[in-house]
């Protein structure tokens, strides 16, 4: 996750730009800098790595700014090198971006068309130059971000500032967040309340699609559409604490609302956006002469692990063997010489599945961990680690780890089927595409979550409630199921809809809610099947689908609503509406949502 900073101060500002960043170093990043305005001009120090290679940068070259911006930049599009490193800016107007503008391609030939020079791989400098060639047309700075937000699309945060303007900042959130912070005739922008907690604890906090006009003497917030809105401005307790809820009830609100984001960091890590490529890390073995994959872990984990199992068969052409670590451990399965054996985990202190990486590794298998904590016993016993770059996950019912989980083990399957010569560049190009639009489609989906609050008053009075998925959808089911009962600790069960014949459908009455999960693909008419035998027996259908209203053929209690996406990201997208169900249907039930009863976020025992 990139990290923005911004100040309107009463003195030089540059030095409290870096402090500010420094508290956003946990975020990770590969090089960071620093643009200012002064007598009117723009100026701006950048440097690749650490911080201290900018602070000492600064030191030899100072800016003297009363009006800056900052940025700690995890590369998406273009290596992280100075030249790619933020702000980006021109003789006009300097700009700081966290998140990933997918149409940037587009933008850029438009652009070069215009006779504008582009000096970076970044998707970024599209942005300096759309509000560049607003300004050259006379058009006023506020006028020229309302006329270029747009144009954009994707997943993104951005920080401005303005030639000839030292009163002036504007920030825009759509997807990743971003806050605005009061001071005492200063003002600040920042990722979050961590980064701004030097300054102030009074944050306002934008909501998805708003953009902030920000000066000295207060800020002004607009809508998507332009119509100036009210936004709280909120004490925030996160100069106490590195890791905050920032607006949100609970830690896993917040991380479910952080996936649009820490996807697009994790994506950003395995594939080239720009070329629509995947750039896997080495795993020290040969990808092309595996003959069996096997993947084991516990929990939701292991549904991430599920997911996989369609990918790397379906595209990759390989045959994957699964079971859950406690089963996988004591099995003594019987594995191929050379194999590959992957790890899901997010705290990787898992007690289950460190002894099943410890079996397999006795057995001559290739280990590769798929985790969050690069410094756990997993991590440090693998010998290619996978990283999710999900950040600290806290609340203990597994949210943005797992849909991180699933965006490295799409990346791994691509990777496989390539160097299985299973897939073209034509269609390794396609899938890349498809993940690269999954923060933008998980921002429109969150942006409808009023629905699920509704949702709940049914599901809280619920005793069982039934999940059902075919194919990659399956795993999603056992996911929905998993969330719902650990957290409102309602009964619910996941089935693959085509065993509802050989059982289950004799639970089927008018008290019993069926999400369905069904993504519009090849599967969805026998999907449409099984919801009318549900509805024949008066089972209450929650369908969750892109497809029209009514395709169910058959009564329905709700229909959610999904965005059109290539069938091979449906998994990534269907894991939101499976949390935002249990979520709020926990808040209803007033349980403990982010430590529910019984459980730990790490099981290090048997
Ligand atoms: C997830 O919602 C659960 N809390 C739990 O199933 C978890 O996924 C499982 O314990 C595995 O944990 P790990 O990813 O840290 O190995």
């Amino acid at each position: 996750m990139c990290g923005i900073v911004g100040i309107l101060g009463k003195q030089a500002v540059a030095g409290d730009i870096v402090e500010a960043l420094r508290r956003l170093e946990y975020r990770g990043y590969d090089s960071a800098g620093v643009a200012t305005v002064e007598n009117g001009l723009l100026d701006r120090r950048r440097a690749e790595g650490k911080l201290r290679n900018l602070e000492a940068r600064l030191h030899n070259q100072p800016l003297q700014g009363r009006t800056g911006i900052g940025h700690t930049r995890w590369a998406t599009h273009g290596k992280p090198v100075e030249r790619n490193a933020h702000p980006h800016m021109s003789a006009k107007v300097s700009v700081v971006h966290n998140g990933i503008i997918e149409n940037f391609r587009e933008l850029k030939a438009e652009l070069t068309a215009d006779g504008y020079k582009f000096e970076t791989e970044t998707d970024t400098e599209t942005v300096v130059h759309l509000l560049t060639r607003e300004l050259g047309r006379g058009v006023k700075p506020v006028d020229a971000v309302a006329n270029m937000l747009p144009r954009l699309q994707g997943a993104f945060a951005l920080g401005i500032i303005f030639a000839g303007n030292d009163n002036l900042m504007i920030g825009a959130r759509n997807g990743p967040p971003l806050a605005v912070g009061h001071g005492d005739g200063e003002m600040y922008l920042g990722s979050d309340a961590i980064a701004l907690a030097p300054f102030t604890d009074q944050v306002t906090y934008l909501e998805d699609g708003d953009w902030a006009i920000v000066t000295r003497e207060g800020v002004e917030v607009r809508n998507a559409g332009g119509m100036r809105v009210q936004r709280p401005m909120i004490r925030s307790p996160a100069g106490t604490m590195l890791v905050d809820k920032g607006n949100h009830r609970h830690f896993m609100a917040k991380e479910i609302h952080e996936q649009p984001e820490v996807i697009g960091h994790t994506l950003a890590n395995y594939i080239d956006m720009a070329e629509g490529r995947v750039r896997f890390p080495d795993l020290g073995l040969d990808l092309s002469a595996i003959t069996r994959v096997t993947i084991s872990a516990c929990g939701t984990a292991y549904y991430a692990g599920l997911v996989a199992k369609y990918w790397i068969e379906h595209y990759a052409r390989i045959p994957v063997e699964i079971d859950v670590a406690s089963e996988m451990r004591y099995r003594e399965a019987p594995l191929p010489k050379g194999g590959l054996a992957v790890f899901v985990t997010q705290s990787g202190e898992t007690a289950d599945t460190l002894a099943t990486l410890r079996y397999c590794k006795g057995e001559g298998q290739k280990i590769a961990a798929v985790v969050n904590v690069r410094t756990s016993s997993i991590a440090r016993e693998s010998d290619a680690i996978l990283p999710t770059l999900a950040g600290p996950e806290i609340g203990v019912a597994s949210t943005k780890a797992f849909t991180c989980q699933l965006s490295v083990l799409a990346c791994l399957a691509i990777a496989l089927g390539k160097a299985q010569g299973k897939i073209s560049d034509a269609k390794e190009q396609e899938l890349v595409n498809a993940l690269t639009e999954v923060p933008r489609h998980i921002t429109t989906i969150l942006r409808q979550e009023a629905q699920y609050e509704q949702l709940a008053h049914y599901l809280g009075k619920a005793k069982d409630v039934l999940y059902l998925g075919r194919g990659s959808s399956f795993p999603l089911a056992l996911e929905g199921a998993l969330k719902l009962k650990e957290i409102s600790y309602i009964h619910a069960e996941g089935y693959a809809a085509g065993e509802l014949k050989h059982g289950p459908i004799a639970l089927i009455d008018e008290t019993m809610p069926v999400v369905v999960v069904a993504p519009k693909d090849e599967l969805f008419e026998k999907t449409v099947s099984n919801m009318q035998e549900v509805a024949a027996r008066g089972g209450q259908i929650i369908i969750v689908t892109n497809a029209e209203s009514g395709a169910a053929g058959c009564p329905v209690h709700a229909h959610i609503q999904m965005p059109d996406t290539h069938p091979f990201t449906s998994p990534l997208l269907y894991a939101i509406p499976m949390q935002l169900i249990a979520y709020h249907t926990a808040v209803f039930m007033g349980t403990d949502v982010d430590q529910p009863r019984n459980l730990a976020k790490s099981v290090t025992v048997e």
